[in-house]
């Protein structure tokens, strides 16, 4: 038990509430008392993990992009290696054939992503090829829904490939429009506008797609609150089925440190607007849900997100600085820190796991990711915890919760734990209460000072 006062745990995750979002650890080395470091005690623990496991589901990233945005945050490689993708897709389909050795091809499978970078940079025949070695090696099914993402300028200037890859199974499509303001793509190296968001819609629906999902961000320096509701405004004239909000988080991109320039109210504000805008249009959320839906019963995202986020389901992350996230253990694939493809490619070529870091986690670390995680639908499934946890969260932070409430933060009907308007404006806020006793003694002994050098 720690002995931080509930109120200070609160202020310090405001505080730095560029650090205490849904993303947790809170940094790279965070967990790094928990690394398995030898070869034999990590397929010792991926074995049990997975046999332990009732169900999963897979990821699959493609570190590949025309370029990379100034914004980003995820695994893409730049330089010499943007031409190493045949390298690349046989080196994936040797770490599928290691995994395969481990996890009964009759494991239940709960969903199905490629992410990226930008997946169908890769052409379709790169994706035909990882798809049907997944669809050999595992219990994928068609009957989920398989979801793949691109960006306009791959979807106008690929367009052909799109049919081929709706034929493969993927029926659900996610593309980033981010924003229409055409200066701040500029400062942020991204194509992007208006004429080819348009473009790239039409060759999306050309190609049969029903399940579109529109990425926006917010919460940029050079944004201001009228700036993001034109791009919200122009997205809802697009009409696709879904749409995700996302919060710019700062940590380790190459903009990081304009995130002290951000005001948390701007923040809450460009949400509060674009949830008006998008519930009168039609499209659902609770509040504080990022993505929202015109589809009835339909939460927006894919099975594989829709499992992480409200079921903690585990999910075996493959190829180049991929997450996996099991039942005790979370890891990283090698290229997550280098942003290099480099150490993957040569790691499953000497048939090793291509791990980076893998930590054997103890069960708070594993509930302060899970919950992290919850957040991103502003909501949390207690039956699902329970069922998970084999425990009530309700019990287990039984001080906290009562905070939250008494501060009129959280909400708790039906087995459904919901986070208020009020709670939404505080969310880095309330995240913290969920942390380890570990994660909360490091966020109080977090410098803003020093974040800010
Ligand atoms: C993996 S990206 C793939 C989408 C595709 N490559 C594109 O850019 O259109 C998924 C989404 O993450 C969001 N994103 C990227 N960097 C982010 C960051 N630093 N913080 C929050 N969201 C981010 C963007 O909205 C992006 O569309
Ligand atoms: S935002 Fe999309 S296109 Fe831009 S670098 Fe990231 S993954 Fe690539």
């Amino acid at each position: 038990m720690t002995t931080i006062d509930i109120n200070d745990l609160f202020r310090k995750g405001m505080e730095l509430h560029s650090i205490t979002n849904t993303a947790y650890p809170l940094t790279p080395t965070s967990l790094r008392e928990y690394a398995v470091r030898d070869e034999r005690s990590i397929q010792e623990l991926l074995e049990e993990e997975y046999q332990n496991m009732n169900c999963l589901s897979l990821y699959f990233h493609v570190p590949f992009c025309k370029s990379k945005c100034r914004f980003c945050e995820y695994v893409v490689v730049s330089g010499k290696e943007s031409d190493l993708k045949d390298e690349y897709v046989n080196a994936s389909l040797k770490e599928i054939d290691l995994y395969s050795q481990i996890i009964d091809k009759n494991k239940r499978i709960l969903g199905f992503d490629i992410g990226g970078g930008t997946p169908t940079e890769l052409g379709l025949q790169r994706i035909e090829k990882i798809t049907n070695k997944l669809f050999n090696s595992f219990n994928l099914n068609n009957e989920l829904t398989w979801s793949i993402e691109t960006t306009p300028y791959n979807a106008v200037n690929k367009s052909d490939d799109l049919k081929g890859i709706y034929d493969l199974g993927f029926h659900r499509i996610s593309m980033g429009v981010q924003t229409v303001n055409t200066e701040l793509l500029k400062k942020m190296e991204r194509e992007g506008g208006t004429l080819l968001y348009q473009r790239a819609v039409d060759a999306i629906r050309n190609a049969g797609y029903k399940r579109l999902n529109i990425d926006l961000m917010y919460g940029f320096k050079e944004q201001s609150v009228d700036d993001f509701k034109s791009t919200v405004e122009y997205t809802v004239s697009l009409s696709p089925e879904y749409i995700t909000l996302y919060e710019m988080r700062y940590k380790l991109t190459k903009i990081a440190s304009d995130a002290f320039d951000v005001t948390q109210s701007k923040i809450s504000t460009q949400y509060k607007i674009a949830y008006e805008i998008l519930t009168q249009n039609g499209y659902n959320a609770n509040y504080g849900k990022n993505t929202f839906s015109r589809i009835k019963d339909d939460h927006g995202t894919s099975d594989y997100l829709t499992n992480r986020v409200i079921n903690a389901t585990p999910y075996l992350g493959l190829g180049a600085g991929a997450q996996s996230f099991g039942l005790n253990y979370l890891a990283y694939n090698q290229g997550a820190a280098t942003k290099s493809i480099a150490k993957y490619i040569d790691h499953v070529n000497s048939g090793k796991f291509p791990i980076q870091d893998i930590y054997n986690l103890p069960e708070q670390e594993v509930i302060a990711k899970a919950v992290s995680v919850m957040f991103y639908f502003g909501f949390i499934d207690l039956v699902a915890f329970r069922q998970r946890f084999g425990k009530e969260l309700t019990g287990k932070f039984k001080d906290e919760i009562e905070y939250l409430k008494a501060k009129d933060l959280i909400m708790i009907e039906n087995d459904l734990f919901y986070i208020t308007e009020k709670g939404v404006a505080n969310l880095n806020g309330v995240i913290p209460m969920f942390y380890s006793d570990r994660s909360k003694t490091e966020l109080m002994n977090m410098d803003i000072e020093k974040l800010l050098r």
